[in-house]
C-alpha cells in the first residue's frame, strides 16, 4: 500500500466524476483515464489503517476471484492517504452495466434472469460468499458474462457453500426491494439456481425457495 499525500490525491483526481458518495463524502471516483478509486473511512487506529483496511480485503479477494475466474476488476494500486483519514484501491473498471441498471433498460428476458440464477449457483459452487450481492454490484460485461465489484466484504473458502451459507447469502441477493420489483413475477433465478447448484437435498431446496418467495412477499409490500 502507497502512501499519498492529499497533494498527490487531489491532482490524481482532478476533474473526476463522483459515482458514489455518502454523508461523510465522496466514495467512488471516476478518473479522467475511466479507471476508478474507492475510497474507505478509516475507523480505527491510523497505525493499523493499512493492516486491516477494506481496501486490503479488496485486493485480495480481486485476485482470488481472478484465479476462480470470476470476472471482476484489474488492480492498479492500494493508496494509505492519511490526512483525509482514507485508504484507497484504484483499478480498471469491469466494463458493462451492473444488472439493475440492464433490468431497469429492458423489459424482462428470461434468458438472462436464467443466466443470472447459473452464476449465483456457480460463485456458490466456489466457495464464494459474497455479502454485498445485490444487483448493484454484479456486472454484465459486453459479451454478456457476469462479475462482480464492490468486492471488499466477501469470504471465499475451498470448498463449495453449505446449505445454512447458501440461504444467508440469498437473503443478502434479495435485500434491495427495488431489485426485486425488477424481477416482476418470475421466479426464474430461483428455479435456475436450484437446477445448477447440484443439491438435490428436498428440504434444502424447498427451504431455499421457501426464503426466496418470503423475501419477495416481504419487500413487495412496504
Ligand atoms: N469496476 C466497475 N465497473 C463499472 N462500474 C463501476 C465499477 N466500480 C464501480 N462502478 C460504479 O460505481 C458504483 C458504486 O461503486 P461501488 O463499488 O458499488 O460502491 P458503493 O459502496 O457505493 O456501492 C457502482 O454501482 C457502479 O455503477
Ligand atoms: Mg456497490
Amino acid at each position: 500500500m502507497r502512501n499519498m499525500t492529499s497533494e498527490e490525491f487531489k491532482q490524481l483526481s482532478q476533474n473526476s466524476i463522483v459515482l458514489a458518495d455518502d454523508e461523510y463524502g465522496k466514495k467512488v471516483l471516476e478518473l479522467t483515464d475511466h479507471s476508478i478509486i474507492k475510497l474507505f473511512r478509516v475507523k480505527r487506529l491510523i497505525s493499523q489503517a493499512t493492516i486491516y483496511s477494506p481496501a486490503r480485503r479488496f485486493a485480495k479477494n480481486a485476485k482470488k476471484l481472478i484465479q476462480l475466474n470470476i470476472p471482476t476488476v484489474s488492480l492498479i494500486d492500494l493508496y494509505n492517504i492519511s490526512s483525509i483519514k482514507r485508504t484507497a484501491v484504484h483499478y480498471h473498471q469491469l466494463e458493462g452495466v451492473t444488472v439493475r441498471e440492464y433490468l431497469q433498460s429492458k423489459p424482462i428476458e428470461d434468458e438472462f434472469l436464467f443466466k443470472l440464477g447459473e452464476f449465483l449457483a456457480l460463485l456458490h459452487a466456489k466457495g464464494i460468499f459474497f455479502r454485498s450481492a445485490h444487483f448493484g454490484n454484479i456486472i454484465v460485461t459486453p459479451e454478456k458474462q457476469f462479475g462482480l465489484i464492490d468486492i471488499s466484504d466477501m469470504t471465499i473458502s475451498r470448498f463449495s457453500l453449505g446449505y445454512i451459507k447458501r440461504i444467508r447469502n440469498l437473503k443478502h441477493i434479495f435485500r434491495i426491494k427495488e431489485d426485486l420489483l425488477l424481477l416482476g413475477d418470475s421466479l426464474i433465478i430461483e428455479q435456475s439456481y436450484v437446477k445448477h447448484c447440484s443439491i438435490s437435498n428436498k428440504l434444502f431446496i424447498d427451504k431455499f425457495l421457501k426464503t426466496a418467495g418470503n423475501l419477495r412477499q416481504l419487500k413487495g409490500r412496504f
